[in-house]
């Protein structure tokens, strides 16, 4: 089955040299004025102008015009929590009128409500309401999304939210791509220690055997996790073969990024406080921000990271939504574009970038996705647009007209 889609205008491809990019090429976005694609099953066959995909038009290929319309690679999200149960818009009012995320979560709020929810929630009930979720991201232009665990804190809930995840991407729409987030937050009636022992003795185990995550994760935070705790299991989560990503210096900067450095983590997500000595070490380990300035607004909070300095710094910036039902909740990389854009200084092409390849490459997935070149998948966006910049310039705005997903058109 092969289909040609034309009247792309503009195409952007970000076609280029493989993996993330850095410092001036962050900002190159390559692109056809009137360009098309040619789609063989999930893949791409071809890419190019609209001339050399017409010729490729034989009797049996579908065509779709797109009639003049902006398409960019799927968007790829590099840190979301889009499994949970409940939701928390008591919280949000209460922080409109001036409580803070601490002040909630030390009164029975914040994670620990969420925790609970999840674990009174079947499998079933959590794929339902993941269902409704990864719809709004499929709508927002999302066509690869990174999912969480972390709501469960016990053995057997970490496990069911891991099972959830694998059979949400099993079923071939969105594709998710699982991480253990193995310290989230303290549950009730353990310690930091014992927790973490718990995990490392009983559920780490599983989670690799059963092949059910290709990540772990860490919240390392005061009043959450500290140092030597997190360096504990995640020395043992890359010892047993996962990769590592790691929630760092979030509310305070506590050394978290030389931490993500030195145990070889592929990304150190949210950096708000992370300052120039953080940056550096990023830097010397080739370790890939992931910038969340979703949680920045949704906490109310003023300070966004500094991702000047990380580009100065050389290092391959991805932003991603941070969706979660507390501290961000939006599932769309457009909006996160728009407020890289105004409070962090990034050009609306550097904030593409950041969405597609570089999000691709800290998944390890910039092989088959987050540019649009022959091989690849045929996972891309089409824009009520004609400019790649009107994506983050209409902030708020859903310009997504199409999400394709693997050749199939949502
Ligand atoms: O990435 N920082 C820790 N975890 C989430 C918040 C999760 C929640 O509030 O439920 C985050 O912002
Ligand atoms: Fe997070």
């Amino acid at each position: 089955m092969k289909t040609a889609v034309i009247g792309c205008r503009p195409l952007m491809t970000l076609a280029g040299a493989p993996g993330a990019r850095r410092g001036a090429d962050l900002g190159r976005v390559e692109s056809i004025q009137d360009g098309g694609l040619l789609i063989e099953g999930q893949v791409l066959a071809a890419v190019g102008a609209r001339a050399e995909i017409e010729a490729l038009i034989d009797p049996g290929t579908e065509v779709v015009d797109l009639g003049g319309r902006l398409v960019l690679p799927g968007l790829v999200d590099a840190h979301a929590h889009p499994v949970f149960g409940g939701e928390r818009v008591a919280e949000f009012v209460q922080r409109c009128q001036g409580c803070s995320y601490s002040e909630i979560a030390a009164a029975g709020g914040g994670i620990l409500s969420t925790v609970q929810r999840t674990r009174e929630a079947t499998e079933e009930e959590l794929v339902e309401g993941a269902h409704r979720r990864l719809s709004w991201f499929i709508s927002h232009g999302t066509t690869t999304v990174e999912a969480k665990s972390g709501y469960g804190l016990d053995h057997e809930t970490e496990l069911k939210m891991l099972r959830v995840i694998r059979r949400l991407a099993s079923e071939g729409r969105i594709d998710l791509v699982p991480t253990y987030l193995a310290l989230h937050a303290v549950p009730a009636g353990q310690t930091q220690s014992s927790y973490a022992e718990e995990v490392v003795r009983e559920t780490l185990p599983v989670v690799v055997r059963e092949g059910l995550a290709q990540y772990a994760d860490a919240f390392l935070e005061p009043g959450y996790f500290d140092a030597d705790t997190v360096e504990f299991v995640l020395d043992a989560a890359k010892a047993a073969g996962l990769g590592l990503r790691l929630h760092a210096d979030q509310l305070t900067c506590s050394g978290a990024a030389q931490i993500a450095a030195r145990l070889g983590a592929t990304t150190a997500d949210h950096l708000e406080q992370t300052g120039a000595a953080g940056i550096a070490a990023l830097a010397d380990a080739d370790v890939q921000p992931v910038l969340l300035p979703g949680s920045v607004l949704g906490l109310g909070l003023s300070h966004y990271p500094d991702a000047r300095a990380m580009i100065d710094a050389g290092l391959a910036v991805v932003l991603a939504t941070d969706f979660n039902p507390g501290s961000s909740p939006t599932v769309s990389l457009p909006m996160v574009m728009a407020l890289a854009c105004r409070y962090m200084a990034m050009t609306p092409e550097e904030a593409i970038v950041a969405c597609t390849i570089n999000a691709a490459h800290s998944l390890g997935r910039s092989h088959d996705r987050g540019s649009l070149e022959p091989g690849k998948r045929a996972d891309f966006v089409v824009f009520d647009a004609n400019d790649p910049r009107e994506v983050p310039y209409w902030f708020g705005t859903n310009l997504v007209r199409e999400t394709w997903i693997g050749g199939v058109r949502y």
